[in-house]
């Protein structure tokens, strides 16, 4: 069916100026509050989260974890099922990205004992990245939120958390380790920033950063086949990298696996692959609390940002899209086999077998005239088979586990930094962030069209169109928004943005899936070093055009570049603005469009001294109110959950 035509919209609000405040600053005519914030407790019997960094490792299996980021609001109907239309009670699915400081956790930041990190405080660092998920139900007579403590579905999954493999990689040769000999489990998922989410009703969270919690010991490549060592450097783990939070220094045999190296006979016998069990998708059911996660490897493996579904449609494939956020890397797209039947909602993971673990996946070329193609990854097609000499990939397994040398392969096409997308549910059209890359720089890697501009401070965000259909394999492009300063001083103001709507470095996107997805109301984020002496990290919101609604340009540099229809200030406009050296991430509505929920990750990360509690951040405890106990006056700076309504109870943006 076509989509539906649009509606004339517009945005309902002023903007919010620039700001370097320490709080969350909204439009006139909207409020905030404070859902959870890292050490908060989920069920009774703990403590409230002290200032001190006192809590013990163990409480944080019932804590909010560190590091807010990608989340996803899920209705919950009234006999524990997912219900896309319920705005007043929900589950809401939070990634906790990775330990900040660390000021909230220990009592004076992370310590050393000589080399070691005391195991106490490793295990707290542990529990405290992963996934939260929480009940939460409006106040009386409000759209503000809150969380349901003591509800049976609150659920922290962590770096400890056993789960499955799904997928080609499940049970492959090069996942054997240890902990699970037949390559079938993984122990624990890391540095999950943003997320997806299934119309069946279950949580995608997606392994970023897990480099920071994985090392390999010096003379390791003495061990290992010249195709392992190939591997291990393309995905970022050289022979003598230390871990960087150093899991893998206390005493004890349960640290040895953040250590990726050859010590025993067999890899049944140490944790050669250990490193391998990371930088995948993580499906979990929210609503079953009992279920074990999975790690979908069909999804692909690399610095995955998160999970992007398009709408689905009966009797089409799931389509999900993914970036690799680091400085040239790619695009990908999974597609799969199985095709969508409604009746399948509610079915956890098992319809996560069924949608998820069979399908293709590929890597995205865009060229210099605005069109694009999908590059296949699939074992014994192309030249991706065991005689590759850029690198022998054994079967599927290893070609989901190593696709970013298969994308090599291929030629698909290196980014600047993809982060978040979304697909506008008005006509299909794909967007994903390109958030910045100090590395463009025209040399050792040359501008093309998809990625115009030397150095791109301020970052661009891309869209395109599929031709044939969601699944197709070609398509056309353009830039939708040139991040830049309004004065153009870093990236030059390729978009023409003012006062109003101009910012740096995007990351968080999201399409709004409020009235049956048909607004096309797009949010976007940033997560920002490059503006930040003007402005802290702030929210927009835009009311996009389409592919091909404007035209070729040439950059400064003298790259030609296409370019979508200049934005106006009415129709993207800064929401918000949040709290001193934070970035802003994380985004979800109710489906009434009557709350929104955004993350505060990292307020203050660059300086504190815990004699004093003095930090550049004191937030959320100095705009918490009195009446929020849990949050108010407490000196440290927490990543936290806000809740964003409208004080006449109205639609949010639009
Ligand atoms: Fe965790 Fe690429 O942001
Ligand atoms: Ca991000
Ligand atoms: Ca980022
Ligand atoms: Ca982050």
């Amino acid at each position: 069916a076509p989509a539906p035509a649009p509606t004339p919209k517009s945005l309902n609000f002023a903007a919010v100026a620039k700001t370097n405040a320490d709080t969350v600053s909204v439009p006139a005519g909207y409020q905030v509050s404070i859902l959870h914030a890292l050490g908060d407790p989920m069920m009774f019997g703990d403590t409230s989260w002290s200032d001190a960094g006192t809590e013990t490792a163990e409480s944080y299996d019932r804590r909010i974890g560190d590091g807010h980021d990608g989340m996803y609001y899920f209705g919950l109907s009234d006999d524990g099922k997912f219900d896309a239309n319920r705005s007043d009670r929900g589950l809401l699915c939070v990634n906790h990205e990775y330990v900040v400081a660390p000021y909230g956790l220990h009592p004076a930041g992370s310590t050393k004992v000589g080399d070691q990190r005391p195991a106490d405080e490793v295990e707290k660092e542990i529990r405290a990245h992963g996934v939260s998920v929480v009940e939460v139900k409006r106040k009386s007579g409000s759209n503000d939120m809150e969380m349901v403590r003591g509800s049976k579905y609150n659920r922290r999954v962590t770096s400890a958390t056993e789960m499955d493999f799904g997928g080609p990689a499940a049970g492959n040769a090069k996942l054997v380790n240890k902990l699970s000999p037949d390559g079938k489990l993984a122990f624990g998922m890391n540095n999950n920033c943003a997320n997806g989410y299934t119309p069946w009703g279950t949580y995608l969270t997606c392994e970023e950063n897990y480099l920071n919690v994985i090392g390999r010991a010096a003379g390791d490549d003495e061990q290992r086949s010249a195709s392992e060592i190939v591997a291990l450097k393309r995905y970022g783990l050289p022979a003598g990298r230390k871990n960087p939070y150093g899991w893998d220094t206390p005493d004890g045999e349960q640290y040895q696996r953040w250590n990726s190296k050859v010590s025993g006979a067999s890899a049944a016998e140490d944790h050669r692959n250990s490193f391998n069990t990371f930088g995948w998708v993580v499906e979990i059911d929210p609503f079953r609390p009992e279920s074990k996660p999975v790690k979908r490897s069909a999804l692909g493996r690399f610095n995955h940002e998160g999970a992007w579904p398009a709408p689905a449609k009966a009797g089409e494939p799931i389509v999900i899209y993914s970036g690799d956020d680091a400085r040239n890397e790619y695009v990908f797209k999974f597609v799969s086999d199985a095709k969508w039947d409604p009746k399948d909602i509610n079915g956890g993971t098992a319809m996560g077998a069924k949608y998820l673990d069979k399908g293709k996946l590929y890597a995205a070329k865009f060229n210099d005239d605005g069109t694009g193609q999908w590059l296949e990854l699939t074992h014994g097609k192309n030249g991706i088979d065991d005689k590759n000499t850029l690198y022998p990939f054994a079967d599927q397994g290893d070609v989901v586990m190593h696709c970013r040398l298969a994308a090599d392969f291929m030629g698909a096409t290196k980014m600047d930094r993809p982060e978040w997308g979304g697909v506008n549910p008005l006509n299909n059209e794909v967007y994903m962030t390109m958030t910045n890359n100090s590395q463009r720089d025209g040399e050792k890697m040359p501008l093309n069209a998809a990625n115009p501009r030397k150095g791109n401070t301020n970052g661009h965000i891309i869209r395109w169109k599929e031709k044939g259909g969601q699944a197709g394999t070609s398509f056309e492009w353009d830039v939708y928004l040139f991040g830049a300063r309004e004065d153009g001083k870093q990236s030059e103001n390729l978009s023409g943005l003012t006062a109003v709507n101009d910012f740096s470095s995007p990351d968080g996107l999201y399409f709004d899936q409020r009235n049956g997805q048909t607004d096309g109301l797009l949010w976007i984020q940033t997560d920002d070093g490059a503006y930040t002496d003007v402005t802290n990290c702030m929210m927009l919101a835009a009311l996009p055009g389409h592919v091909g609604d404007g035209g070729k340009i040439k950059t400064r540099e003298g790259q030609e570049t296409i370019m979508g229809a200049k934005p106006t200030d009415a129709n993207v406009r800064r929401f918000l603005v949040g709290p001193f050296d934070c970035e802003i991430t994380g985004v979800v509505v109710t489906p009434d469009g009557k709350t929104l929920f955004f993350n505060v990750q990292h307020p203050g990360e660059d300086k504190g001294d815990f004699t004093t509690n003095t930090f550049t951040s004191h937030w959320p405890g100095n705009q918490a109110p009195a009446s929020d106990a849990l949050h108010h006056g407490h000196k440290r700076p927490r990543s936290a959950t806000v809740v964003v309504t409208r004080t006449d109870g109205g639609t949010i943006g639009i």
